[in-house]
């Protein structure tokens, strides 16, 4: 899709069909003619409502007021509307709520890109979505001296995070016999090559070596052998070093504690952390953003066999906590405990972020649009609020407690792999991972549990059925803000 940004009035500008924002219900607006006609089809400009006036070329979307969330998703669903039409080119006026800072414009090219975006790698016929081009005009703010230059900087960020978004949504999408542990460490060196990451990628001798048995554990019953990725972003002079740390189960059926049938379908999505993290390497590369950045994958398949890892195994993880597996498919926090202290080992960061589809619980509690934020300081949990809140994502935080800490107590082992209470789930879940994290990292960390928004199973907002690129957009935000 090209973009281009104009100071020409919208009336000057030749494209085959208009795209007119209805903000506020204000059909008195100049922008709004065919009033007659909007009321005779009872357009009511609720946000996200559509119309398509198809004989005057002519779209309206309802906008219930100007801000960046409400923009980016009324331009995903304007382009969705015009998915089946013949149109090549649409002309828009861009909206502003503030006249010295253009997060309104990125927000509206981010929802074009992120609304345009479909998945048919399995579908015999695939969508030709006919729109190219999408020009913008400044018409109503041509006096206020935008400067055009910035107005070019934030199109540019938006491609950047809608690519890498989408990129995300594709590795999601894919199914687990297509992309398994071995074709994520394929498509971070394929990144690594294009981009000039770095990149160091440990195969199960590697992984013996580092003495991840944890995560050996809970790959061992899959024809699909274990992959750790490192891949690192490294500017001279970064004003921060972070590392990112994704859960990358290329599909989890539970493994001997297997998961009922129902519950099987869909867990293509665990890897969802791990393909954020890609997502997110993309874009920090691409945006060449001064900030040294070391994305951990975790890639396994969690699976059942003769050889599979068994509830009463105790493993004794990398760094020499022995854990009592009581549930098998408890497994993406023991494939993160090995990640984790590895991340440590290898890298002195600033801060360290993972993301991770680790509960259920997670979904129960916040529901499936609003991931949970957790760690034991604020200020990295913060800094994944405010970005979030600028991406346009859904994060909340769910405490730590003394009281549901003692839940993992095992009789035999350091640690148990699962609760001792059926209540709190996300939160003993991230409590788990904090018995991985180093006494003077504990301040540095922040587990984001993405099980709820990285994947579901209807479009919502701006995103797709399927996956959604959760964390990409929140995380590229707060490694921008590092930038500053
Ligand atoms: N990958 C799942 C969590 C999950 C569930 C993600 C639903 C997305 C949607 C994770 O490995 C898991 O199975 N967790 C268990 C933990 C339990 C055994 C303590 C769960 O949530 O039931
Ligand atoms: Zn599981
Ligand atoms: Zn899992």
């Amino acid at each position: 899709m090209n973009f281009e940004l104009t100071i020409s009035p919208m009336n000057e500008i030749d494209a085959d069909v208009e795209l007119i924002l209805v903000v506020n219900k204000d059909f008195k607006h100049d922008f709004v003619k065919n009033r007659k006609l909007l009321k005779k089809a009872s357009f009511k400009a609720e946000q996200d409502e559509t119309y398509l006036l198809i004989n005057k070329d002519r779209l309206f979307v309802g906008v219930e007021k100007i801000n960046d969330t409400n923009l980016r998703v009324a331009m995903a669903k304007a382009i969705q509307r015009l998915k089946s039409t013949k149109y090549k080119s649409i002309k828009v006026a861009c909206y502003f709520e503030d006249k010295n800072s253009t997060h309104n414009l990125r927000a509206m090219v981010e929802g074009v890109l992120l609304g345009a975006y479909s998945f048919d790698k399995y579908k015999t016929k695939k969508s030709k979505r006919k729109l190219k081009d999408v020009i913008i005009s400044l018409e109503e703010y041509n006096a206020f001296n935008l400067d055009m230059e910035e107005c070019a900087n934030a199109i540019e960020l938006a491609q950047i995070t809608a690519d890498a978004t989408n990129f995300t949504r594709d590795i999601v999408n894919t199914t687990p016999d297509d992309c398994f542990p071995d074709t994520l460490a394929q498509i971070a060196s394929g990144l690594a090559d294009e981009l000039g990451l770095e990149c160091n990628i440990l195969k199960p001798k590697e992984l013996k070596k580092e003495k991840m048995e944890a995560l050996l554990a809970v790959a061992r019953a899959s024809r699909h052998k274990p992959r750790v990725i490192h891949l690192t972003h490294k500017p001279k002079n970064p004003k921060a070093v972070i590392s990112l740390i994704g859960k990358g189960l290329t599909y989890d059926s539970g493994g001997l504690s297997l998961k009922p049938s129902t519950s099987m379908v869909s867990m293509k999505l665990d890897k969802s952390g791990g393909s954020a993290v890609l997502g997110i390497m993309k874009a920090v590369s691409e945006m060449n953003l001064p900030v040294e950045v070391h994305g951990f994958v975790g890639a396994v398949e969690n699976m059942i066999g003769g050889d599979a890892y068994k509830p009463d195994d105790v493993l004794t993880s990398k760094s020499g906590k022995t854990i009592e597996v009581r549930n098998t498919d408890a497994e993406g926090r023991l494939v993160l405990a090995d990640v984790l202290a590895y991340a440590q080992q290898e890298v002195e960061a600033d801060y360290m972020f993972d993301l991770a589809t680790l509960t259920g619980a997670s979904v129960v509690a916040l529901g499936q649009y609003t991931s949970a934020v957790m760690g034991n300081c604020n200020t990295p949990k913060d800094m994944v609020i405010e970005a979030s809140k600028n991406a346009g994502e859904l994060a909340t935080k769910l405490d730590f407690n003394k009281l549901l800490r003692k839940c993992l107590k095992s009789n035999i082992a350091d640690i148990s792999n699962i609760s001792n209470t059926p209540y709190g789930g996300a939160i003993t879940a991230g409590i788990f991972l904090d018995n991985f994290i180093e006494k003077e990292n504990k301040d540095k960390w922040a587990h984001i549990d993405i099980a709820g928004p990285s994947y579901v199973e209807h479009a919502w907002g701006e995103n797709p059925v399927g996956g959604s690129g959760y964390g990409v957009r929140t995380m590229t935000r707060l490694l921008e803000k590092l930038a500053k």
